[in-house]
């Protein structure tokens, strides 16, 4: 299971402190558990991970079986924000570090579209299924998201050039919502299979849904692993006791922003986990910013960025903490050879592996980054492997629900997206946008 150590924020949170915040995560789980907060129609992942049966995990590998039979060399995922970053963290995670070229799990390349609003990025996408065998899984909650809306078009107009009607219908699966949206419409009149979000989940809480589980066993990963870990974490984070890690967490990250901490680093010494980065992120970003209030999320991957942000971190403004996720057991071994010239001097490390290089790097880091000012928070997982993915996923939403609850805010909204997105759809001509299309459009001839 993964191990959380908080002694590198002790010099900055006493203990009366702390306890505090503890209690204060205690009050905020049982609003969690007890449904009586703001958004409580959204908890369904909260139980998610014990309710997830084989019959459902078979639905969705039936779809990789169909698409292995029909040859499927690519699978384009779209979606954007909750829709898809889930799935591109655990891939990524997953992935050989150069599967673009050495290839994939032995399941065909996920490559992620919607995600953007690129017209690079999706005419370049067109020519790589151009000269592909490739199928899609489209993937929008409410089913009307313009990003992927647009990229969903480009892709299935050129699987109907490519494939017809009917073989076009073989190789399109759209995950949405059961009953409305433009594209559960779409998807009834043309037949399409479709996977159904829950009612009860908002997209930066499903990743353990079809939303998450379909594009992670498309790509040849293990979901009854990821399942099995989320699983385990939902049994650990499921009492109202100290140690439960999902209440410490929200305790003690709450304790820093007090004390004025309010940008929170995830970091990581992998780059495996670069995406992971992203997904924790928007989970965070979206669920504790509103209100004025919230701890910003970002992230750092070291030791690359220590060459870059490192100097910010160990002397600029002190407003920051740092969560590791630390990793204990890497996935291969690689020794540093002696060498008989030595003139890189490095023979002090012969024998030794670059991961302990990564150890020390790492050891190295923290020390400083403590003594510099930065309370420091590490989260171990055992490997970077399905199961351990699992728990993150799981043990961050839940540490996300309590702290936000801790915050004051509803973890579950995020009435604040909307605003650019009525501004968009009112500078596209949106029928419906007229009068502020119009306010918007003088604005934009004034700038240029
Ligand atoms: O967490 C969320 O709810 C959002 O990030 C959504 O996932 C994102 O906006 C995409 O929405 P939809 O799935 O409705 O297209």
């Amino acid at each position: 299971m993964i191990k959380t150590d908080f002694s590198g924020c002790r010099p900055f949170v006493g203990p009366q402190t702390y306890d505090a915040a503890l209690r204060r995560a205690h009050e905020s789980f049982e609003i969690l558990e007890g449904g009586t907060g703001a958004g409580h129609d959204f908890l369904g992942w909260n139980y998610l991970p014990s309710q997830i049966g084989r019959k459902e995990l078979n639905e969705y590998l039936s779809v990789v079986e169909a698409w292995v039979a029909l040859e499927v060399e690519v699978v384009v995922v779209i979606g954007i924000g909750g829709s898809y970053l889930g799935a591109k963290a655990a891939i990524e995670a997953l992935n050989h570090s150069f599967s673009d070229l050495i290839g994939s799990a032995g399941g065909p390349v996920v490559v992620f579209a919607g995600q953007n609003l690129s017209e690079e990025y999706l005419a370049e996408l067109t020519d790589l299924l151009k000269v592909r065998s490739c199928a899609t899984v489209v993937i929008s909650k409410s089913g009307t998201t313009t990003e992927p809306a647009v990229a969903f078009r480009v892709v299935r107009d050129l699987l109907l050039r490519k494939y017809g009607r009917e073989g076009a219908r073989e190789r399109i699966v759209a995950i949405t919502d059961a009953r409305k949206g433009a594209l559960k419409a779409l998807a009834d009149r043309e037949g399409y299979r479709a996977f159904v979000i829950p009612d009860n989940i908002g997209g930066r809480y499903s990743v353990l849904t079809p939303v998450g589980l379909l594009p992670i066993a498309l790509a040849g990963y293990d979901i009854d692993e990821l399942v099995r870990g989320a699983r385990d974490m939902q049994r650990l984070c499921a009492k109202n006791h100290d140690d439960n890690p999902a209440i410490q967490y929200a305790a003690m990250r709450n304790a820093l922003y007090e004390s004025g901490k309010d940008i929170e680093l995830l970091a990581s010494f992998h780059p495996r986990l670069r995406s992971f980065a992203e997904w924790w992120k928007q989970l965070f970003g979206e669920s504790e910013g509103k209100q004025g209030k919230g701890i910003f999320p970002a992230s750092v991957l070291y030791t690359t960025d220590l060459h870059s942000m490192g100097q910010y971190v160990q002397q600029g403004r002190r407003n920051l903490f740092e969560t590791v996720i630390a990793v204990e057991k890497s996935r291969r071994e690689l020794l540093i050879e002696r060498d008989a010239d030595d003139l890189d001097g490095l023979n002090y490390l012969a024998g030794q592996s670059v991961e302990h290089c990564n150890r020390m790097a790492a050891a190295g880091t923290r020390f400083a980054h403590v003594d510099g000012g930065v309370p420091n928070m590490q989260i171990t997982i055992r490997q970077v492997d399905e199961y351990s993915l699992g728990q993150l996923f799981y043990f961050f939403e839940k540490a996300c629900g309590i702290s936000a609850y801790m915050l004051g805010v509803n973890p579950f909204d995020q009435p604040g997206v909307e605003d650019y997105k009525q501004n968009m759809f009112a500078l596209l001509g949106k029928p419906g946008y007229e009068e502020q299309g119009a306010k918007l459009q003088t604005r934009l001839a004034e700038e240029e």
